[in-house]
């Protein structure tokens, strides 16, 4: 039985990248075979949307892509597209600029949810660049349209991801966050990838973001996020410390390494997965929860979940520059 697929955006995570293992129409056409059929790809970016549409149709899935048609806006979309050829699934690749929000350009969720009702969603994270209280009122008509979200927080598929079933939800207040601007000698990077006088100094990126904050449960977390090794590749690691263990994930991403060290013993055991692709995963569970309800549990992030996840990012946001800022008051940083 055909499954009509929507894409919106024609760019690296629904296309594919060189920097990483993303690419959704590789796992719908793994998944689907010839079940798959994208009724249209929208992108305000016609000349790569017919880029990425013209490789599809050179490739060995083409036949899934023969009916596919170019839209700008998914208002258009949703006027041409004839009643058979309705989306019963929309992937939602485009920038977090342009979603999770309610204010106008900003809102393709309540855009897909007003055109399509009816069709599942697959939205891409982070859920929106905006605040997360524009999130919240997003999530509200999600949940009035009682449409059927996943959003793509792909480590929680991943067989060896620990942290969103040991820590849970997190004390906000508890939040605590420094970070090395790009203005401190500390911060200085002798090879980018690009020219970064291009982009306004209050937009530049920190160069390292230390966090750390209490679980509801009482445990204590912490994340280090750095923008300093050379090369494309993401480097990620979880390292989960409870009742005498030590679990530590090695690149999910690429080829998971599940490190564990156990009460009574020393040394760590190593388990290797190498058939897991959490990418595959997601969309494997949404689509399997699209005909069957009760498949839905599979789905690992709802929107009201990514929202808490959102929330959390932002108030690690205020709290590192809230430090950074004080840093400065203090004089304590030597920026130049
Ligand atoms: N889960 C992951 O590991 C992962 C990996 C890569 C990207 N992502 C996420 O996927 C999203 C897209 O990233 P990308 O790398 O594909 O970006 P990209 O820049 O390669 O592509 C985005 C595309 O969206 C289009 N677009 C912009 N506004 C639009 C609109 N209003 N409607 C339709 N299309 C629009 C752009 O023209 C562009 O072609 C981002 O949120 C990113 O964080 C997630």
């Amino acid at each position: 039985m055909p499954l009509n697929v929507l894409l919106v955006g024609a760019g690296e995570i629904n296309f594919g990248s060189v920097e990483g293992p993303w690419n959704h129409t590789l796992r719908l056409e793994r998944k689907l075979g010839t079940s798959l059929t994208v009724v249209a790809l929208v992108d305000p970016d016609v000349e790569r949307a017919t880029a990425a549409l013209s490789t599809k149709l050179k490739g060995s899935s083409a036949s899934s892509y023969l009916q596919c048609e170019i839209f700008s806006t998914v208002q258009t979309a949703a006027n041409a597209l004839s009643e058979a050829n309705m989306p019963k699934l929309i992937i939602l690749g485009a920038p977090p600029s342009v979603r999770g929000s309610d204010i106008p350009g900003r809102d393709l969720e309540i855009q897909i949810i007003g055109a399509f009702p009816g069709s599942a969603l697959f939205v891409e994270k982070p859920l929106s660049n905006g605040l997360e209280d524009a999130c919240q009122r997003v999530a509200r008509r999600v949940q009035q349209a009682r449409t059927l979200v996943s959003v793509g927080y792909m480590l929680r598929y991943s067989q060896g991801d620990l942290s969103r079933y040991f820590g849970g939800d997190i004390r906000l207040p508890s939040i605590a966050a420094r970070t090395v601007e790009h203005n401190e000698p500390a911060g200085f990077l002798s090879a980018k990838r690009f020219d970064e006088d291009n982009i306004p100094p209050d937009n530049r990126l920190p160069r390292l973001t230390s966090a750390t904050w209490k679980y509801i449960n009482g445990a204590v977390g912490s994340l280090t996020h750095a923008i300093v090794l050379h090369g494309t590749l993401y480097d990620t690691e979880f390292e989960v410390y409870a009742d005498g263990y030590r679990l530590k994930l090695i690149d999910p991403y690429n080829a998971p390494i599940l490190s564990v060290r156990r009460p009574g013993i020393t040394y760590e055991e190593i388990f290797k997965f190498t058939d897991d692709d959490p990418f595959f995963t997601e969309m494997s569970s949404m689509i399997d929860a699209i005909d069957h309800p009760e498949a839905q549990g599979a789905i690992l992030s709802s929107y009201e979940d990514a929202v808490k996840t959102h929330e959390f990012t932002w108030h690690i946001r205020r709290s590192s520059e809230a430090a950074a800022r004080a840093e400065r008051e203090q004089g304590g940083s030597t920026a130049h």
